[in-house]
């Protein structure tokens, strides 16, 4: 069976891209693979959080996780400072990456525009991230398009960490489906969806009630043309909701577009789609919400399975190193 990982931050609340482009594919593989799921509370740290705020959001996560249809009976999920390997074998991957690599990382160059304070830690994210991965030996990370770039870093690290030290790591490579990879902001859709707090209109959240759900897909941005068409340059705006339509009900958005001749029933539809598809989840939610013991046990069945694996490949790369044994 092939082994898989992959992450998520606890910041914010999750919105329809984590949905359509990392996590609904994440329960599909869990039948079929070795899975394992990361909330990545280290990587959130990399910017300023107030201390409340990070436990609650991660419990509120892994519920999300679980609630979307994450099963612990069938695939492994952990919080990544549960276990101290994720930070130690971090350091070995920040001395196997250079500074160049690191500098030409879009993701850094575009979250260190967001914050005045640039700690450290945001520029050395993606060797916390290559640790995630090479810990467990995956051969498949299925991300969203924006995590592209990490992977093929992480790809990298291995290869360079293998030629110098022998052989250690597996190289992993990413799996970006085609439907719901790239989920544009609705007021921007030249930006990705993502969590911060300066496109709340454009941003559509997994708990958002019917009723908000529907006012932001009615007052997401099209154009001046009336053509519904499915061209992601010329028609982004448009486009974007093809795509989450069609992801949201497993259609291709090229073949969906024929099927519309005005925007305004494009976007009923979408938005009824996009509220069928979370209602379960919003249900579910609600119940594993009102029990967050039973939510830490599991998350501590999960990090004992997720321990299992990272420390033997830790183990594995200090003596490759060479570090003296205590
Ligand atoms: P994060 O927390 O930003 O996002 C989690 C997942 O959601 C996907 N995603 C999107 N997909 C489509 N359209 C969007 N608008 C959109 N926004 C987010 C992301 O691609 C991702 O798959 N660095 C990672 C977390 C991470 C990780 C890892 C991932 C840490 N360690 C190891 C894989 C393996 C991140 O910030 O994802």
């Amino acid at each position: 069976m092939k082994r898989v990982l992959s992450g998520i931050q606890p910041s914010g609340e999750l919105h329809l891209g984590n949905y359509l482009g990392a996590i609904n594919h994440w329960v599909q593989m869990q039948h079929t693979t070795d899975a394992f799921f990361c909330i990545v509370d280290l990587h959130a740290i990399t910017v300023p959080k107030s201390p409340g705020e990070l436990g609650r959001d991660s419990l509120k996560l892994s519920q999300m996780l679980m609630a979307a249809g994450l099963d612990p009976e069938v695939c492994t999920i952990f919080v990544q400072s549960h276990l101290h390997e994720h930070a130690e074998c971090a350091w070995l991957m920040e001395c196997t990456v250079s500074f160049g690599e690191l500098s030409r990382m879009t993701q850094f160059k575009d979250k260190s525009e967001q914050h005045d304070f640039i700690s450290a830690g945001l520029f050395t994210y993606p060797a916390l991230q290559a640790a995630d991965i090479l810990l467990y030996d995956a051969d498949e990370v299925p991300v969203g398009d924006d995590q592209r770039q990490h992977i093929e870093l992480t790809r990298d690290i291995a290869e360079r960490f293998n030629s110098r030290y022998g052989d250690t790591f597996v190289l992993p490579v990413a799996v970006i489906n085609n439907t719901g990879a790239r989920v544009m902001d609705l007021q921007h859709p030249h930006k990705k969806m993502s969590k911060s707090l300066e496109s709340p209109r454009g941003t559509v959240g997994l708990l958002d009630t019917p009723a908000i759900i529907t006012k932001k897909i009615k007052a997401a941005v099209t154009d001046s043309e009336t053509e519904v068409r499915y061209d992601v340059e010329t028609k982004p705006g448009v486009s974007n909701l093809l795509s989450i339509l069609g992801a949201a009900t497993q259609n291709d958005p090229a073949e969906l577009a024929v099927r519309y001749e005005d925007y305004g029933t494009l976007k009923v539809d979408t938005a009824e789609a996009v509220i069928e598809m979370l209602r379960p989840l919003q249900a579910r939610f609600a119940e594993l919400e009102a029990d967050p013991a039973e939510t830490m046990r599991l998350l501590r069945i999960g990090a004992d399975k997720a321990r299992g694996v990272a420390s033997a490949t830790l183990a594995r790369a200090k003596q490759n190193i060479g570090l003296l044994s205590p």
